[in-house]
């Protein structure tokens, strides 16, 4: 409960123990939320729940595989019975492999589509069942410009954005039909500095590497907070992201051949790595990874594009109000000299009329 005698925000995010997760649980602990922290590694979990709780928050630590159902739906049950009735539901957890799509085994196709694709699902629906008799919550997925846009090495992956983007639309649409007042709304992200590439499954020669250019976790999770309080369908965050998704639509021939080109490099560093590394695909990897991948150099902060997003009615409204005042410079103007100048003429008719009357 805050001072102010209001109940805190319950929020539940899956994959909160590390990368896009863990920042936002930070961000959403310093607005006060209580939160059910979903992911299967219990130090990472352990790591974030200390953060909530320095913060000033209650926190629960639920080690859960999102690919399970059962384990989704207790974990959701659980954080009900502790911490009360979820308002925010955050779909983040993810795992992925690089290597081209031949290479890839049908059973890291399943798993990959398992967690990425059907633990949204799994997670959404342990969210309705909650949300739809209150018809109150907000349920936020965290997507990419990959949910619409596919590059080379990343193709079970991507084939899960691009279903969670299908999954989604047909259930507002049901959402919508039904007069809910849940609402559903994705955050598509460009690249992002996260653990995500020092423990990928990787058949690649060397480090992977988010495709620049590359943002902080912390611009990330202050858009799916925001997010989760504007009703908004879709939200995009960075330039590339809104390139990527318009790119597409228009030339997606010449992306497939610019991809061809420079998306296997763009994905790895220099750096040669064991082909045997770890990897976090089946079972999560010892440690706490926190929110940072190796990527701090260069990453950026902030993004012009996403506060520019976030304030498009009142730049809309602006721009409007430019264009109205720019037309009438031009065209009022105009349009008031020319009156003037018929009105002069007329009375020169006028004038001229009366004088060859008066002849
Ligand atoms: N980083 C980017 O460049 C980028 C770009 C676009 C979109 N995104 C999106 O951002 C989201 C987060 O990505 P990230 O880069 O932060 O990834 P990340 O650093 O690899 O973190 C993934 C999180 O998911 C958890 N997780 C993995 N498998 C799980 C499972 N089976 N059950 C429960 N939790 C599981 C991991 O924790 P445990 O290992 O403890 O389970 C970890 O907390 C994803 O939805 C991704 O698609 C990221």
């Amino acid at each position: 409960m805050k001072s102010n005698g209001r109940r805190s925000r319950v929020v539940v995010i899956t994959g909160a123990s590390a990368g896009v997760g863990r920042a936002t649980v930070r961000e959403f602990a310093r607005q006060g939320a209580w939160i059910g922290l979903i992911a299967r590694s219990r130090e990472g979990l352990e790591g974030a729940r200390r953060e909530v709780e320095a913060a000033g928050g209650r926190a629960v630590a639920l080690p859960t595989d999102v690919a399970h159902p059962e384990q989704v739906e207790a974990a959701a049950a659980a954080v009900e019975r502790q911490l009360g009735p979820i308002d925010v539901w955050v779909n983040n957890a993810m795992v992925s492999v690089l290597s081209p799509a031949m290479q890839i085994t049908p059973e890291e196709f399943r798993r990959v589509t398992d967690v990425t694709y059907l633990g949204y699902v799994y997670g959404t629906l342990a969210a309705l069942r909650r949300m739809q008799p209150r018809d109150h919550g907000v349920i936020v997925q965290v997507g990419s410009a990959l949910a619409y846009r596919s590059i080379p090495l990343q193709s079970a992956y991507c084939g899960a954005k691009h279903a969670v983007q299908g999954f989604v639309d047909s259930l507002r649409s049901e959402l919508i039909h039904d007069g809910s007042h849940v609402h559903i709304t994705t955050v598509q992200l460009p690249a992002v500095n996260t653990p995500q590439f020092s423990w990928i499954k990787s058949r690649m020669p060397r480090h992977p590497q988010p495709v620049p250019p590359i943002y902080q976790p912390e611009v990330i999770a202050r858009a799916i907070c925001w997010a989760s309080h504007n009703r908004r369908r879709e939200v995009c965050v960075g330039l590339p992201t809104v390139k990527a998704i318009v790119g597409n639509k228009f030339i997606p021939g010449l992306l497939d051949r610019y991809l061809a080109w420079i998306g296997y490099g763009a994905q790895q560093t220099d750096e040669p790595i064991d082909s045997n590394r770890p990897h976090n695909l089946f079972a999560p990897l010892p440690g706490d990874y926190g929110a940072h991948g190796r990527f701090d150099e260069g990453a950026r902060e902030a993004s012009l594009q996403f506060w520019m997003n976030r304030r498009r009615a009142w730049l809309g409204a602006g721009l409007a109000g430019v264009a109205a005042y720019v037309a009438y410079r031009m065209y009022g103007r105009q349009d008031d000299h020319s009156r003037d100048h018929r009105s002069v003429s007329v009375s020169d008719q006028g004038i001229r009329m009366r004088e060859e009357t008066d002849e």
